[in-house]
This record gives structure tokens, C-alpha cells and sequence, in this order.
């Protein structure tokens, strides 16, 4: 059995794709500084798969720690979710972002240089194309400056990752893209814990359904889009997780230096506002908002052009919109 060590694999998208490694017969080897996320997760995990995961606690920027973890298990593969990812946050505290981003991607290269650890698969996101001018987005879109220090990061990690490939470092790296993921665990027992006011969409609406929040305000209903709100890709975050599992596959039958980027969407954009009234469709609760201003620096529309990854992964989503919505409610409804 292959041991796949998941940095960040306590937080939303990596709690997701471990249980997906293990239905797909990988060990998952858990390693979190719990810095955006809670150990509990790690008994939900118990709970969903009926064993325990490996876990450390601790900085995958810690060279120690990994070296103390290779000396425990062989390990295959790396998938690196750690990181931070608050964007407006990363414009006012933009080192923390750089060093915790940048930093941990860096020593991460090293340690699987020096232990001879071929595959990698990266987070990435959509944020690498800004606007675009034209629509779907695919992977030859070209990148743009970013919005954020927190965007520029991820921009700087690829380059980073592409020189690495380029110096015949020997390893074998996907980059995934991924667009806006949602949703949670069918089983409602993992999900996306937001850490105080929740900045993203989806977070915002459920806690607002559940009375945590007085009342959603929808950024901006004078778009040039088909109801004036903005236009996303919402993915459920258990296909997000399976795209993993299918870009570990494909690595493990390139060839060495090889490197390579996919995004991960479902080739669909809806706007704010079906968002909000699929919700309330599917679970039958009331959403409270109202319109707002426009949010600085928002992206007006954007959504994937997914042929690369459908094609050459054979990746497909399974689950819609409504499956996502009612996953995210029924998580809410269990904090
Ligand atoms: P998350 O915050 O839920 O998970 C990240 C995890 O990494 C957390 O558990 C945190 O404690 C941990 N972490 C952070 N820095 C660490 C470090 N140095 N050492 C060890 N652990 C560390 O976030 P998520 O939504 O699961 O995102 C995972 C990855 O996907 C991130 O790289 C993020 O930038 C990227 N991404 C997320 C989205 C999104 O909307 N959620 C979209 C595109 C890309
Ligand atoms: C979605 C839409 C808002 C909250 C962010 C990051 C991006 C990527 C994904 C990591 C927008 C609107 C939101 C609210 C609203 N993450 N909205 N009221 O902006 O697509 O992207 O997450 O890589 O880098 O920037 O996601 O969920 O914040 O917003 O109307 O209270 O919902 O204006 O149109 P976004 P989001």
C-alpha cells in the first residue's frame, strides 16, 4: 500500500481527499500544524473510515519533522494542501502569507529531492487567472497579476515547482486549479470550518441559514452577467478530492521531470444569486440577504474549461450544484 503523506490534510479540501485515498487504497499520512483547522477532525476521520490516520502535529516547513517522518514510513507520494489561504487578509499581513506559503513548498522540494519522493500533487487555484478575457477558462489561459499577495503565491508556487521540474530534480508534479470548491462529507461529519466571519460565499449562506448570521449581503447586482451577480464554478469538494486521487495515478505513470497543470471545475458557472436560491430549493430554509455594493477586486465572472482533466485524468464530476448545497446544509446542521 502506497504512503501518500497530506500536508494540511486536517483542513477542508485535505480531510475530503484522505478519505478518498483510503477508498482508493493508499495510506494517507496526516501532517498539520492545526493552525486553520481542528484535531477533532481527525476522530471524524476515524469515524467515516473505521481506522485511525497517521498524524502529526506540526509545520510541514519543518525540515525535522519530515525527516523524522520519513525515518517512521516510506513514503510515495506528497499531496501539499498546507497553507494559508484568507485573501484579504494575505493584503494586509502579505509576509505571513509569502513565508508560510512559499516557505513550505520550498522545503517540501527539498525533502522529496533528497529522499528520492517522485510525486507531487499541488493546490492551486483559478485565482492565477484573474479575469479572463475569454470564456471557459483552459489550462493554456494565460496567467495574469494577481489580485492578492495570497493569489500571487500560489502563481509563485508554480513557477517555483516548473523551474524545479526544469532542473532535473527527478520528481513528477501536477498542479490542479481548482475553482470553487463547496460542499462536504455525505456523511456531514467533516466539512469547511470557517474561523470566526466566514469570507467565502457558500460558508456565509449556510451560517446565515442557520441564524449565526443576521443577513448575507450579495456583492453587486449590476454585473454584465445574466442576473447582475457574479458568475463561479462551484465544485463539490468530494469530486475535488477524487481528482486527486486520479492526478497520483497519472503521475505514477509519467515519466520523470514531468509537470503538468489541470483545472479542476465542473465546466459550469452559476451566479450568486441561483446560489442562494437553489439553497433555499433544496433544503427548504430561507436565506435572509440583501443586495449590496461590489466587493474590491472581485472577479466578475469565471468558470473552467474541463476537457484536459476529463480527458486525460478520465475525471468527472458526480455530484450538482444541489448535491453540493445540501451537503454544505447538512454539515452545518451537525456543528
Ligand atoms: P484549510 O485552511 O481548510 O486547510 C489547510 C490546512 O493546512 C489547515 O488544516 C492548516 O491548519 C494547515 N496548514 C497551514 N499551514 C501549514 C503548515 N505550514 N504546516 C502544516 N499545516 C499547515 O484550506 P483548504 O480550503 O482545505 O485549502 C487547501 C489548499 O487548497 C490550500 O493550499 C488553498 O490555498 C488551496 N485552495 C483552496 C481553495 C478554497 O476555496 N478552499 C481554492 C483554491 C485553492
Ligand atoms: C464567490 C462569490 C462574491 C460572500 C475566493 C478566492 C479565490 C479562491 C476561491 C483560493 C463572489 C460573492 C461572497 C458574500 C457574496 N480561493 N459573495 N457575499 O471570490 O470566487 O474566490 O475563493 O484559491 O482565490 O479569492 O469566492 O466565495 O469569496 O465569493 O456576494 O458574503 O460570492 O462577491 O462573487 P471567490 P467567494
Amino acid at each position: 500500500m502506497k504512503n501518500i503523506l497530506i500536508t494540511g490534510g486536517a483542513g477542508y479540501i485535505g480531510s475530503h481527499t484522505a478519505v478518498q485515498l483510503v477508498e482508493a487504497g493508499y495510506n494517507p499520512i496526516v501532517i498539520d500544524d492545526l493552525s486553520n483547522s481542528d484535531e477533532r477532525v481527525l476522530d471524524r476521520l476515524k469515524e467515516i473510515l473505521g481506522k485511525s490516520l497517521t498524524f502529526y502535529k506540526g509545520d510541514c516547513g519543518d525540515r525535522s519533522l519530515l525527516d523524522q517522518i520519513a525515518s517512521e514510513h516510506v513514503i510515495d507520494g506528497v499531496i501539499h494542501f498546507a497553507a494559508f489561504k484568507a485573501v484579504g487578509e494575505s493584503t494586509f499581513q502579505p509576509l505571513k502569507y509569502y513565508r508560510n506559503n512559499l516557505g513550505s513548498l520550498l522545503t517540501i522540494l527539498d525533502f522529496m529531492r533528497d529522499k528520492q519522493i517522485k510525486d507531487l500533487v499541488f493546490s492551486s487555484s483559478c485565482t492565477v487567472y484573474g479575469q479572463p478575457e475569454i470564456l471557459p477558462v483552459t489550462e493554456e489561459t494565460p496567467r495574469q497579476d494577481a489580485e492578492s499577495p495570497y493569489g500571487n503565491t500560489k502563481k509563485i508556487c508554480e513557477d517555483i515547482m516548473m523551474d524545479f521540474v526544469k532542473s532535473q530534480a527527478g520528481i513528477r508534479v501536477i498542479s490542479l486549479r481548482y475553482f470553487n470548491p463547496v460542499g462536504a462529507h455525505p456523511s456531514g461529519k467533516i466539512g469547511e470550518l470557517p474561523i470566526g466571519t466566514p469570507a467565502n460565499l457558500v460558508p456565509f449562506v449556510t451560517q446565515t441559514a442557520a441564524g449565526i448570521r443576521e443577513k448575507l449581503t450579495v456583492f453587486g447586482d449590476d454585473y454584465d452577467t445574466e442576473d447582475g451577480s457574479c458568475v463561479r464554478d462551484f465544485i463539490h469538494v468530494m469530486d475535488l478530492a477524487d481528482a486527486h486521487v486520479k492526478a497520483l495515478a497519472y503521475l505514477g505513470e509519467q515519466r520523470d521531470n514531468f509537470y503538468d497543470v489541470f483545472n479542476v471545475g465542473t465546466g459550469n458557472g452559476n451566479t450568486v444569486l441561483e446560489v442562494i436560491t437553489t439553497f433555499e430549493k433544496v433544503n427548504g430554509v430561507k436565506v435572509n440577504y440583501e443586495i449590496g455594493g461590489r466587493r474590491a477586486g472581485d472577479i466578475v465572472k469565471i468558470w473552467a474549461d474541463t476537457t484536459k482533466i476529463n480527458s486525460v485524468l478520465n475525471w468527472h464530476p458526480s455530484y450538482s450544484l444541489e448535491d453540493s448545497l445540501r451537503d454544505s446544509w447538512n454539515w452545518q446542521k451537525s456543528l
